[in-house]
């Protein structure tokens, strides 16, 4: 028997693309793996209703982590229009399987590292550190939404928020509303989390990305939670921005930052504006990781214009393996694996198109397989 079982979920679009290469790298690396296969993304959906099957939940329940590829998320109607005939009138809603994932893992934590690497032309500055943590459970991704808004709801937000006087006589179907609950637990361990690895790597700040100023309740509870924690870490200074300062300030002067903390939606944005100040999504890692369980997945979306072609950069994916290897305990592969990726983004010679190569996405994993 191997020594790990390893969940392997390539999705739709890209995905597979993507996870191909990864499972080059791997079995130049000799992980001493098995690996298999769930069924999850847009055709479970078409077909079945269900992006996420139970059988993939069961699946993961039984493996020790998780690889993903991506998967295709629609709008609402679009989505509903895409379901086999015998579905479209069962009253299905589509939601997004990865934030599922999360959420029913209790995978709390986004690990979500933005390295500029040596010699990459699509680097927007050079020495790029970043590393976001975002809290992956809660905030405006709770699910918590309403369209239309129940009569009983608009009630009980009158008699508590007189603000929403406001909104009492619009008709319920003329709005929605989506909840965004913040909790110190959750809050506290992120920020907890961030402080650690700033510790464990020498960085001399944290910065937290939120909204006080104008989400008080939910934003003010998380600066607090942030302040407490921040004081049992002499030595690190805890650093507050705003997230619409923050993005320009990423933007003017991306070298004064490294850790960065965030709640779940503040942490989806400001991760894709760090992804891109390195090499945009191509680059992009991430691991959602959890207590005893963990999903790694590029943070890039399927891309289905490019499904099937060999063309994208695998390098998320890649260093997505790296994340992966390190969570297993793998330290050594994981750290092979890194080296090999710089190696080859700093020959420069294997490269896919977005970085002005037309190497295909296998050419690169088989490139990185060399230098390991
Ligand atoms: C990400 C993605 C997801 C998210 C989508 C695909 C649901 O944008 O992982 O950043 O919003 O979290
Ligand atoms: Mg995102």
């Amino acid at each position: 028997m191997a020594k790990y079982k390893i969940a392997w979920l390539p999705g739709d679009g890209v995905g597979v693309d993507v996870m191909n290469a990864a499972r080059v790298v791997l079995d130049a690396l000799k992980l001493d793996a098995d690996y298999e296969h769930g069924d999850i993304g847009w055709e479970f959906w078409k077909t079945e209703g269900n992006p996420l099957p139970d059988r993939t939940i069961d699946l993961l329940k039984r493996t020790d982590a998780c690889l993903f590829g991506a998967i295709t998320s629609l709008p609402k109607e679009e989505a509903q229009s895409q379901l086999v005939p015998e579905l479209q009138c069962k009253g299905l809603t589509y939601s997004s399987p990865i934030v599922r994932l999360r959420q029913e893992f209790n995978l709390h934590t986004n690990l979500r590292p933005c390295k500029a690497f040596a010699g990459n032309p699509l680097n927007y500055k050079d020495d790029i550190d970043l590393v976001v943590f975002r809290e992956n459970t809660e905030d405006m991704y709770v699910g918590i939404e309403f369209h239309p808004v129940p009569d009983e709801v608009v009630d009980v937000l009158v008699k508590h928020q007189p603000k929403m006087k406001r909104f009492a006589a619009t008709p319920t179907d003329e709005m929605a509303i989506t909840l965004r609950i913040n909790t110190i637990k959750a809050s506290e361990s992120i920020v907890r989390q961030a402080f650690e690895y700033a510790k464990k790597h020498g960085y001399k700040t944290v910065t937290i990305v939120e909204k006080p100023n104008v989400l008080r309740e939910t934003g003010g509870l998380v600066l607090r939670t942030a302040r407490k924690v921040a004081a049992k870490y002499p030595g690190i200074d805890l650093w507050e921005t705003n997230i619409d300062a923050m993005c320009m300030w990423l933007v003017k002067n991306p070298q004064d930052y490294g850790v960065l903390v965030a709640t779940n939606m503040f942490g989806d944005i400001v991760s894709d504006l760090c992804a891109q100040l390195v090499g945009g999504l191509g680059f992009a890692s991430s691991g959602n990781i959890g207590d005893n369980y963990a999903v790694f997945e590029p943070t890039h979306g399927s891309a289905p214009k490019y499904a099937g072609q060999n063309k994208v950069n695998p390098m998320a994916m890649l260093l997505t393996v790296k994340l992966m290897l390190d969570w297993l305990g793998e330290l050594d592969m994981g750290g092979r694996l890194e080296e090999a990726i710089a190696h080859v983004i700093q020959a420069g010679e294997v490269k896919t198109y977005d970085m002005g190569g037309n190497s295909s996405t296998l050419d690169v994993a088989k490139e990185v397989s060399r230098n390991l």
